[in-house]
């Protein structure tokens, strides 16, 4: 194994070059002030790189990412984070990202043990307990990614609840907090409809997301089952949490 990473730093150089010689003085400018109108929260996983998806360049997105893209009351690297980005740069809109195929919502929906990250991927778990009874009436092939939408829809609630966005809708600073979606499958970015403007907003743009989510795949499941027939539906209505999840720790 080599112990230099010197292809990457080579093609940083190419990079730079590029990017100076299509914009000259990019870097420069950089130097003077950062001033995205965006702050993104988003999954760590590789595939899902925030800047590239919406074509934003170095400035114009400012980025926290974790697994799973969870948003705890607690977590004091997340909230500087956002109050960094209201406070002193002054983004109009957080937007919290999850995506399709995330690893650590499988895990969390089928009590896969991954290591000290369980402790982490608790959160999502919570979430599926919350919601356990719908995703319950899921074919399996469905509850992944439904929990995954789940998941932003309670995390951008949570970024709604934190002091730091409470005290910015407090003095009037325009902010909203979305709740979108990635698929990794075609690179696309769905909208989860929870788009809240201010704090009296807040409880109602969660019911009407959630009450969206639970229309769509309703769709999808009438389709999956439509298209089954005799014994072949069997299978897709087996129970969700037939695998030992903990129905009592709510
Ligand atoms: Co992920």
């Amino acid at each position: 194994m080599t112990t230099q990473l010197q292809e990457l730093l080579d093609s940083n150089r190419l990079w730079a070059a590029k990017t100076e010689q299509r914009s000259p003085g990019f870097f420069t400018g950089l130097l003077k002030q950062q001033a995205p109108q965006y702050l993104w929260i988003g999954c760590a996983d590789s595939r899902v790189p925030a800047n590239e998806l919406v074509d934003l360049l170095p400035g114009e997105l400012f980025v926290h990412r974790n697994v799973a893209n969870v948003v705890v009351h607690s977590d004091l690297n997340c909230l500087s984070v956002i109050q960094f980005a209201t406070d002193l740069l002054k983004v109009k809109h957080i937007i919290v990202v999850g995506h399709s195929h995330c690893g650590g919502v499988v895990a969390a929906l089928n009590d896969v043990r991954v290591g000290l990250a369980d402790n982490w991927i608790r959160h999502v778990r919570d979430v599926r307990n919350r919601h356990q009874e719908w995703l319950a009436t899921l074919p399996a092939e469905q509850q992944v990614d439904a929990l995954g939408e789940l998941n932003v829809i309670e995390q951008a609630k949570n970024v709604c609840q934190t002091t730091v966005v409470q005290d910015t809708w407090a003095r009037g600073q325009a902010l909203v907090v979305h709740g979108w979606f990635y698929g990794l499958n075609n690179g696309l970015l769905r909208d989860l409809k929870i788009t809240v403007p201010n704090a009296a907003d807040m409880a109602g743009a969660f019911d009407e997301a959630i009450a969206s989510l639970h229309a769509r795949h309703a769709l999808k499941t009438d389709s999956v089952r439509g298209s089954l027939s005799g014994p072949e539906l069997a299978p897709a209505l087996a129970p969700a949490f037939a695998r030992g999840a903990p129905r009592q720790s709510r």
